[in-house]
Parts: structure tokens; C-alpha cells; sequence
């Protein structure tokens, strides 16, 4: 089925900005943001709370059913931490959003982060988790990653997304991606 509208994910390690970007563009654009800690959390799209890590556990399997008709549709923007679930054919633009680590620390720091949530949300940026994994996922071309220190960096984001946004949805839709899997 193709989309006369693009959807774009913006993806990246907690606490790098993918929301503050995420609803400025839906702002901007008309698209809907899909704030899918949101989604999971209203709508039960999850298996329970993690007490450890003071998280719903995220079910993929119903975050996809849930989405599958209006991502069909077109004109959203995926907000999420983890890229790697979604189908691959859903996607026109992938931004992976990045944080300077003492920027970040500090930042979920002061959103009440400590222990093991604040050191492991640390380790997968030092790591470049999400990095790899939107490259492992969906196809170079529709990959960016994007600095996320300042809110001059998140100007210059929302310039990249809009001008992405200009002319592309069709075009990416339309093109189709190889389906490297499926998972839902
Ligand atoms: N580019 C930026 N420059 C400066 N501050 C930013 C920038 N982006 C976001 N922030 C600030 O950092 C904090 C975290 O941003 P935000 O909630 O958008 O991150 P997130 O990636 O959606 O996190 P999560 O994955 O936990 O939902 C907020 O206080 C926000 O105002
Ligand atoms: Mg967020």
C-alpha cells in the first residue's frame, strides 16, 4: 500500500530530545506525533511494570498491531528510545538523536534518574546502541543521526526534518524499502 504521506522516526537514547523535536515538528507540520511510551502506557500496549527499572515492559507485538492501520496512513512521527521492533517498511526518514554524555547526564539527572537506570541509559549512548541499531535496521539512505546537545542543535534538527519532509514522502513511499523483516 502506498503512502501519499511520509513517516518519520526519531529515535535515540532517553533523555536526547526526541520529544522536544518530535511535537515541535508535529507542531510545524500537521503529522501526528507518536509518542509511543505514551501510546503503551494508555492504551496497554505493554506486559506489566518493571519494578527495576520503573517502566511499563513494552509489548511489540501489540505497540505494531496497535499502529499497523494509521502508520499505513502516513503523516506520523515516531517518537521512541528502541528502533529495532518496528517493520522496516514503515519508515521514510530515521533521525537517531545524540547527546554530549556530560549534557546527558545531566539532563536525566535532573529528571530524577539515579542507580542503575541513570548508569545504563549512560552506557548505551557512550556505546552508540541506537546508533548501530538504526543502521542494522533500516537502509543507510533513510538513516541520519543528529546532535542533540543545545537548542540551537535542535533548530538546525527541525530545519533537517522539515526540509526532509518537503518533498520526500512520496517519493519514499512509493519507492518501497527491502523488507529485512518482519516482525509483526
Ligand atoms: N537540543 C536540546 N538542547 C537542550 N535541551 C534539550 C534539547 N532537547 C531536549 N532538551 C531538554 O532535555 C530534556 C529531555 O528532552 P526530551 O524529553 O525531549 O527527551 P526524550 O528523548 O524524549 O526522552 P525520553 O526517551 O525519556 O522520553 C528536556 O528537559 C528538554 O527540554
Ligand atoms: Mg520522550
Amino acid at each position: 500500500m502506498s503512502r501519499k504521506l511520509a513517516n518519520v522516526l526519531i529515535t535515540g537514547t532517553p533523555g536526547t530530545g526526541k520529544t522536544s523535536l518530535a511535537s515541535l515538528l508535529a507542531t510545524q507540520t500537521g503529522f501526528k506525533h507518536v509518542e509511543i511510551g505514551r501510546y503503551v502506557k494508555e492504551h496497554d500496549l505493554h506486559d506489566g511494570w518493571d519494578e527495576d527499572l520503573s517502566c511499563y515492559i513494552l509489548n511489540e507485538d501489540k505497540v505494531c498491531d496497535f499502529l499497523e492501520d494509521r502508520m499505513s496512513a502516513g503523516g506520523n512521527i515516531v517518537d521512541h528510545h528502541g528502533c529495532d521492533f518496528f517493520p522496516e517498511r514503515w519508515f521514510d526518514h530515521v533521525l537517531v538523536l545524540q547527546t554530549e554524555n556530560g549534557i546527558l547526564y545531566n539532563r536525566l539527572e535532573q529528571r530524577g534518574y539515579s542507580g542503575r537506570k541513570l548508569r545504563e541509559n549512560i552506557e548505551c549512548e557512550i556505546m552508540h546502541v541506537i546508533v548501530e541499531e538504526a543502521r542494522e535496521s533500516y537502509r543507510e539512505g533513510i538513516v541520519r543521526v543528529l546532535k542533540s546537545d543545545t537548542v540551537e542543535d535542535q533548530d538546525k534538527n527541525m530545519d533537517v526534518a522539515l526540509s526532509l519532509l518537503g518533498g520526500a514522502g512520496e517519493q519514499g513511499a512509493a519507492a518501497g524499502s527491502p523488507k529485512k523483516k518482519q516482525r509483526c
